[in-house]
């Protein structure tokens, strides 16, 4: 059986690793793919990025299912083009999609369906955002409506920072957001207290089966300063997503959302990722939606997984998510994200990457950023590698993973030396 995989980070990488160890899966086809995916084991390369170009391949090469990673061919109607042509894919259809591409659209959905959020407005005129940051005062969260890379996002302190950011993403669209067809949109919420958690779930209709939690390191410096990234490093479980958390989480959002999105003629299918801000309280409230796995969340979580990943989408595909029972690896599995030089911003790339340890059961280095030119591996994104390990506990598996980074070179790298530390302090 031939499995494809759309997208070209690490999470694809860990999804192709995870699809090609099911015993009914002769290859793993990844379309671009990366510098890792190009010598996995069972796994191929595919130079392939158009929408129609890959059903094509889908069909002439009888894939029997393929699964998207990131969210921007999910927002460009991937799924709705593979199912008109009956070919068998996993995620969320465009209008099912917009729970991520479009924050306004996500927070409207939350009011409607009482899911709780963070209060918000949206504005798409500057002076109404400008005098609305006025009379509410800092700290504000001021988000860019549109699919941003994880960047579109600033968590201001101050007014001023409140104002600025306005200015930016307004008026000057300074973080290149793709804008919906309306234009550039913001919304802006108040700033909640608390510890993020990732939350993510299988769905297929009204069926929801959650994956493991995680947690994840947003921003680029230890001790989560400095700015925003797409994420520097994850671990899976989040010890604060406690029985009663999830019990919480499952009641008050996840259940509402899906039942929502089926009643307003968007049934979702595929991985839904709830991103929460859970409070000392135990009380979670909805940061982000994303319509699809973590990067770099998805390379812990599916190193614990020990289902058949292609069994268990083939029985939600086929409406049978309720009889679906997940088996995870009790350890804590923690990746550290190694980034070029220059990430966030202005990328230095091309260096030559040495030292990459070889897979071993508790340990496993995901591509992301890498190609393979002539042989040599070299940096080609933002995040190049995420290091990821077992262990019997956070400490472990964080000492196991840091082992991994330790081997590995590439001129200018920039890891975070402190991956896990909310699980290690608690
Ligand atoms: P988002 O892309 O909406 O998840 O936002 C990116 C990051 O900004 C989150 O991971 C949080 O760290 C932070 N953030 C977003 N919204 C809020 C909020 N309402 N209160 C506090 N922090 C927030
Ligand atoms: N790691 C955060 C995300 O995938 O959105």
């Amino acid at each position: 059986m031939k499995i494809l995989v759309i997208g070209s980070g690490g999470r694809e990488h860990a999804l192709a690793w995870k699809l090609a160890q099911s015993p009914r899966v002769g290859k793993v086809y990844v379309a671009p793919g990366n510098g890792g995916t190009a010598t996995g084991e069972r796994m191929q390369n595919l130079p392939i990025t158009d929408i129609a170009q890959l059903a094509d391949f889908c069909v002439a090469e009888d894939i029997h299912l393929t699964v998207v990673g990131p969210e921007a061919p999910l927002a460009a109607g991937v799924v709705d083009h593979f199912r008109a042509r009956k070919l068998r894919i996993w995620g969320p259809t465009q209008g099912a999609a917009q729970l991520e591409s479009s924050k306004a659209y996500a927070k409207a959905f939350m009011q409607r369906h009482g899911i709780p959020t963070a209060a918000h407005r949206t504005f798409d005129v500057a002076f109404e955002a400008h005098a609305y940051i006025d009379v509410r005062g800092a700290p504000l969260v001021v988000k860019a409506d549109g699919l941003a890379a994880g960047k579109g996002v600033v968590v201001a302190q101050t007014v001023a920072e409140a104002h600025a950011a306005v200015r930016d993403m307004l008026e000057q669209n300074t973080y290149g957001v793709q804008h919906g067809v309306e234009g550039a949109r913001v919304v802006i919420e108040d700033f909640l207290e608390g510890e993020e958690a990732s939350f993510i779930v299988l769905v297929a209709g009204n069926h929801v089966v959650p994956l493991a939690s995680s947690q994840d390191h947003k921003r680029l410096r230890d001790g989560d300063e400095g700015p925003n990234t797409g994420g520097m490093g994850a671990y899976s479980p989040a010890p604060v997503v406690t029985p009663e958390v999830h019990a919480r989480v499952m009641r008050e959002i996840i259940l509402p959302t899906v039942h929502g999105m089926a009643a307003e003629g968007h049934p979702y299918t595929g991985f839904l990722y709830a991103g929460l801000m859970v409070n000392a309280q135990g009380q979670a409230r909805t940061l982000e939606f994303n319509c699809r796995l973590g990067d770099p969340e998805t390379q812990p979580i599916l190193m614990r997984l020990k289902s058949d990943l292609v069994g268990v989408l083939d029985a939600a595909l086929d409406g049978k998510l309720d009889s679906v029972e997940l088996h995870w690896d009790r350890r804590t599995a923690l990746a550290v994200v190694m980034a070029a030089p220059g990430y966030p911003e202005l990328l230095r790339l091309g260096g030559e990457i040495t030292g990459v340890p070889r897979p071993e059961d508790d340990l496993h280095v995901f591509h992301a950023g890498t190609r393979l030119d002539d042989g040599v591996l070299r940096t080609s994104g933002g995040r190049v590698l995420a290091v990821a390990a077992l262990g019997d506990s956070v400490r472990i598996a964080q000492a196991r993973a840091y082992s991994g980074v330790r081997q590995i070179q590439f001129e200018g790298m920039q890891f975070r030396q402190d991956i896990g530390w909310r699980a290690i302090k608690r």
